[in-house]
Formats: C-alpha cells, structure tokens, sequence
C-alpha cells in the first residue's frame, strides 16, 4: 500500500466513482479499497489512516470496523459521509473514528484531519517522531500543564466574551504549544460567531462521547481560528443542548485539554451555576470583568461575596475593569476600594472594539496598536508570567 512518508493513507469506500473522487482529491499517495474486507489483509507495518467514504455510514459496517481498530494503535479512522447528523456522528464516534466530515466539505479539511489523526498513531507502541511535539499526542505527564484561565462576571454585557476571545488570540500567537479557547456560554455563546468560525463539531459532540473521550478525539473535535491557530471548543448550536452538559464534563473535557495545550482559556455566562462553579474551581486564573458603571460593580460584588463563601481562593481572582477610561465619572480607586480588590487590568473603551466584533475579527489582530489591544496583550503577560512563577513555585 502507498505511504505518505511515515504514514500511509487508505480510501474505503463501495462506490467505484466516489471512491475515485476520493483518492483524486487526497492526492496520489493514497490508495483505493471497495470494503475494509479487502483492506485488512493490506496494513502494513506503518500507522495507517483509513478513510471511510459514505457507503460506510452503516451500523454494520462501523461495528466492523469498531472491531478491526479494537488494540491496533497504529490504525485512526476518518468518516467522509455523505451528510452529516447527530446520528451518524454519534454512531462513528462511538466505533472509535476520531473524525467526522462532509464529502461535500473542503477537501483541506479532509486532510487536515488525516493529518491530525495520523500524529496520534503509534508503531509497535512508539510513537511516530512527530507524535511527542504534536497537538494530538497525549502527551501525559510531560506535557500535562496547561494554564486554565476563567473569564467571568456576574453582570451580562461586561465584555467576558471580547476579553476571552482577544486573549486566547493573543495567548496562541505566542505560545509555543496548542491555546484552546472554551465556550462555556453554553445557551448562548457567541465565541464562534466572534471570530467568523463555521463549526462542525461543538462540546455536544464531546459530551456524547465524554465516556472514551481522550487527547485525540477532543483534537479532532476542536475547530482553529485559522489567522491565529486557537483551537476553539464551541457552545452548543442551540440553546437547548446546554442541559445535556453537567459540571463534570466541563471539567472532564477541560483535563484532557490540559494536558496537550499551553494555556486554555474559558469564557462563561453572566452567572454562577455548576458549570462555572465547577471551572472556577478547576481554574489557576479566574479574570473577574466588571463595566465601569454602578450596577456592574455591585453585581461584581455580589459575585465576590458568593466566590469567597465558596471558599474560592481570592489569590487566583484577578480583577479586571473593562472600558476603564470611560467618561463615566467613576473613579478607579473607588472602584477597587468598594471592591477590595485591587485592578490587575484595565481594558480602555474603544469603537475598534464593537466594529471587530461585527466584523468577526479579534481586533488584537485587526487593530494590534490600539490601546485595547495593548491591554489585552499586559494582561496576557500577567498570565503567561504567574504562570512561570507558579511553575517555580510548586516544582
Ligand atoms: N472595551 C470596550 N470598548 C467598547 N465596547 C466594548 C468593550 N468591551 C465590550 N464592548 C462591547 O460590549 C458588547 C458586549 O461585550 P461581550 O459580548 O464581550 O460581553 P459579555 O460579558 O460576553 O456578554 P454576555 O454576558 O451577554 O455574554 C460587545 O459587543 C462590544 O461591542
Ligand atoms: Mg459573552
């Protein structure tokens, strides 16, 4: 069988002329087969990505191959279906596949996931030379320490969903590993629509395979922001879904994200409930945004007073005051004295800041020299630097 470098590529599918489509639009370093019958007997020694084409979007045919993969680490399958729903979706993942797409699609979208898929695949229990340095390797303890970081308030509209976004933004500009940004606005996040992503998968689909979930298949889940490379977790695409999601899976989802990532960034609704108790808790940094006007700031409050009843730790909240120079006539000082708190940022109002948003670009990378963008790049240093004094710390 052909091989691309280490790793070989192979098409299965029925159909002679979409299987032909396939293999024409993979390129010619991937070969053809009719069944995965005909393919078996043809693995080789190298870690090999099966593609499935639409004829294989069966329950009888994804238990075949459910069993084929079954202790073959060196075997990950994709599923090129003809349409994509819940159903299928589910049945693939639960078969073991690591990733779903459309045969109407982008074919680098396809390709993309082979590659994803294939840095995962071992050979005789190694790891390929990439899989130690590759987003999709579970990279264990060595690499278990990503920095989690909750953007939070207890007032709708302060600006959480801008500040995650442009910080995440610029934490994957300059990170060296992988930066995920989580949407836990499970009703009504709008990250995706901030930054102009098209998602085909959401945290519906982690959770409904939250009981096999590993480094690989939440990989394959995530959607990249491609000016940056965040990879980004979206909310669900209706508001309904947001009651299949408990606490535990949040936090399931964000361990095995810790443990490929640099940093993983949160961004949550306008109140406390499970889910966000459950990030706080989790979280090294949880940034507490309040507006600058009088019932952002009692709201904020409130928000401390039921963070320190949880006996939630005051040394990982890091106040930070959004359209800070605001001709509001409220005075910082006061602000931090009411609070008592003191601000670690403050995040200038701006008009770059709603004309980026309706644009669907960050405007740490459509206005990098603006004063909010600035901002935002001091409060990811303040970031990525309690994350090396906090590694020094604790060893
Ligand atoms: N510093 C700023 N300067 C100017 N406008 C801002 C600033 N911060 C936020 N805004 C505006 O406020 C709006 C609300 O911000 P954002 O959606 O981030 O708030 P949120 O706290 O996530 O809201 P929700 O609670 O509804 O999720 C944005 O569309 C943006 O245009
Ligand atoms: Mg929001």
């Amino acid at each position: 069988m052909s091989q691309s470098g280490q790793l070989a590529v192979a098409v299965v599918e029925q159909v002679a002329a979409v299987r032909l489509e396939l293999e024409d639009r993979l390129g010619p370093s991937v070969s053809g087969f009719e069944s995965l019958g005909q393919l078996l007997p043809r693995l080789g020694a190298a870690p090999t990505v099966v593609v499935l084409g639409p004829s294989c979007s069966d329950a009888s045919i994804l238990a075949d191959v459910e069993r084929t993969i079954a202790g073959r680490p060196d075997v990950g399958v994709v599923l090129v279906a003809g349409e994509l729903s819940t159903t299928i979706l589910q049945l693939a993942l639960r078969s073991g596949v690591k990733d779903v797409l459309t045969l109407q699609g982008d074919t680098l979208q396809i390709a993309e996931a082979i590659e994803r898929v294939g840095v995962g695949l071992t050979i005789g229990g190694a790891a390929p030379m990439a899989a130690a340095t590759q987003p999709g390797a579970d990279t264990g303890a060595q690499g278990g320490g990503a920095r989690v970081t909750t953007v939070f308030s207890t007032k709708g509209g302060s600006g959480k969903s801008v500040i995650a976004t442009n910080l995440a933004v610029v934490l994957a500009q300059q990170s060296e590993g992988p930066v995920c940004l989580v949407d836990a606005d499970l009703q009504f996040g709008d990250v995706a629509v901030m930054m102009k992503l098209a998602p085909v998968h959401t945290v519906v689909d982690a959770v409904s395979n939250i009981d096999h979930l590993d480094t690989a298949l939440l990989e394959s889940l995530l959607a990249t922001h491609e000016p940056s490379g965040l990879r980004v977790l979206p909310a669900p695409l209706e508001p309904a879904f947001a009651d299949q999601i408990s606490a535990n899976d949040m936090i399931t989802m964000v361990n095995i994200l810790r443990r490929f990532c640099s940093h993983v960034v949160i961004d949550t609704p306008a109140y406390l409930n499970d889910v966000v108790l459950g990030l706080v808790e989790e979280s090294d940094d949880v940034l507490l945004v309040a507006g600058m006007d009088i019932p952002n700031i009692k709201n904020v409050k409130i928000g401390l007073q039921t963070l320190r009843l949880l006996n939630t730790p005051m040394e990982k909240l890091r106040l930070v005051l959004n359209r800070a120079n605001s001709k509001v006539k409220l005075d910082i000082g006061g602000v931090e004295r009411t609070l008592q708190v003191s601000a670690e940022a403050l995040i200038p109002s701006d008009v770059v800041v709603p004309q980026s948003v309706n644009k669907g670009v960050p405007f740490v990378l459509s206005h990098p020299k603006s004063g909010v963008a600035k901002a935002v790049r001091s409060l990811a240093e303040i970031l990525s630097g309690s994350d090396a004094e906090s590694r020094r710390l604790h060893g």
